[in-house]
């Protein structure tokens, strides 16, 4: 999956203008506040999600301008697309192929893209939620039944908190407790099961692109952290099992508690570097590069499923990296399209898309128009 010509107009501080990026590797060159991200966080709208900068629909819109439209053209599913997406202050709508989209929820699939930024590095730095949400979220894009099955998860475990906070005053409700119990072990273990192969597909890209980004220097090793006993992990039924004894086996904990202590919900994805917890130990650069190796895994895992491989933005990944390090970055994920944001005028690469305030313009091999005024 590859863009092929991106028009901007009206876009934040970016000036109206026409590119045609390469089919690898492109690099966003400029100095600080001059549209970097602003053109990154365009890219990715085209997925159909929300800026992943947070902001709001009407903060993606010039200052003093009333409307932002952005077009791309790219090449997915064998065939030449469009979407075309028209910011409102109040409102944002799409144009897929030439069908007028009411919600941009319509277009979400059409286009895929893994996005890179400092922000995702709360991915190793923060608590177990960060990483269940990743990989939740991961393979709910490859398997979209899976987001029902969280969500009855969910809906359960608040049914049996509710009842554990009750008991107390009711002990007759104890007797009931058995039927959550049987039933959170049954979605918990088919999670447990979706959650295990993924990761352990995760971890095997992953520990690919490590050994790159660290010329191999460094190992990285990803597993589920989960009380499962290995022996048991193959088997569904030995999860639930599993899940269940320990569900009763923690009842009174859990009824003195108000909740349930136990269970996917509280799993966690370890991520190692040389052997050692990267979260506790990890250097500021191998943090980043463990952060970059998961996200490039995920993209690779994500194409295998889709059949052509997501375009990749990486936005201000290349701070805190040594050399060897950027090289790798710069030069060798050339077999899909990338797009990577870099503050150094030095860089060299065969396709490099400059920003000056806003306006952008290209590297002589490169094809592009800028329409400032057009
Ligand atoms: N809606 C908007 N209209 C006009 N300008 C905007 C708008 N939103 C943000 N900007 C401006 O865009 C500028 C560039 O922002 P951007 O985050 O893309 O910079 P950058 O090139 O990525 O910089 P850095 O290297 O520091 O990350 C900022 O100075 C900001 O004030
Ligand atoms: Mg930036």
């Amino acid at each position: 999956m590859y863009i092929k010509s991106l028009t901007l107009e009206g876009y934040r501080n970016l000036e109206i203008s026409e590119l045609f990026p390469s089919k690898g590797i492109n690099v966003i060159c400029g100095d600080n506040a001059q549209g970097k991200t602003n053109l990154v966080e365009c890219i990715w709208l085209f997925t159909g999600g929300r800026s992943f900068r947070g902001a709001k629909d009407s903060e993606l819109i010039a200052f003093n301008g009333k409307a932002a439209k952005v077009k791309a053209v790219f090449d997915a599913a064998g065939r030449e697309q469009t979407i075309e997406i028209n910011i409102r202050a109040s409102r944002r709508t799409a144009i897929l192929n030439d069908v007028p989209k009411n919600y941009m929820s319509q277009i979400i699939g059409v286009f895929c893209a893994v996005i890179f930024s400092p922000n995702h590095l709360t991915l190793i730095k923060n608590g177990p939620e960060e990483r269940r949400n990743f990989t939740d979220s991961a393979i709910c894009q490859i398997k979209p039944s899976y987001a029902h099955l969280l969500a009855k998860y969910r809906r359960v475990l608040n049914e049996r908190n509710a009842l554990l906070k009750d008991i107390p005053r009711h002990r007759e409700l104890e007797d009931t407790l058995d039927i959550w119990n049987e039933r959170l072990a049954h979605e918990g273990a088919m999670i447990t099961y979706e959650r295990l192969r993924y990761i352990a597909q995760l971890s095997q890209a992953a520990e690919k692109f490590y050994d790159g980004i660290s010329d191999g220097k460094e190992q990285l090793k990803i597993t589920y952290k989960t009380a499962v006993p290995n022996d048991l992990r193959s088997d569904q039924e030995n999860i639930k099992t599993f899940l269940l004894e320990r569900l009763r086996r923690k009842q009174n904990d859990d009824i003195y508690c108000g909740f349930t202590t136990s269970g996917v919900h509280r799993d966690d994805m370890t991520v190692k570097i040389n052997g050692r917890d990267a979260k506790s130990f990890g250097s500021q650069g191998q943090q980043r590069s463990a952060v970059l190796a998961l996200k490039l895994a995920e993209a690779e895992i994500l194409g295998e499923a889709k059949g052509e491989k997501p375009v990749i933005l990486l936005d201000d990944v290349l701070s805190e990296l040594d050399a060897s390090r950027k090289n790798y970055l710069l030069n060798k994920l050339n077999d899909r399209q990338v797009f990577i944001t870099c503050c150094e005028s030095s860089v060299r690469s065969e396709n490099i898309i400059w920003i000056k305030n806003g306006k952008i313009s290209a590297s002589e091999e490169f094809d592009i128009v800028s329409s400032c005024g057009k």
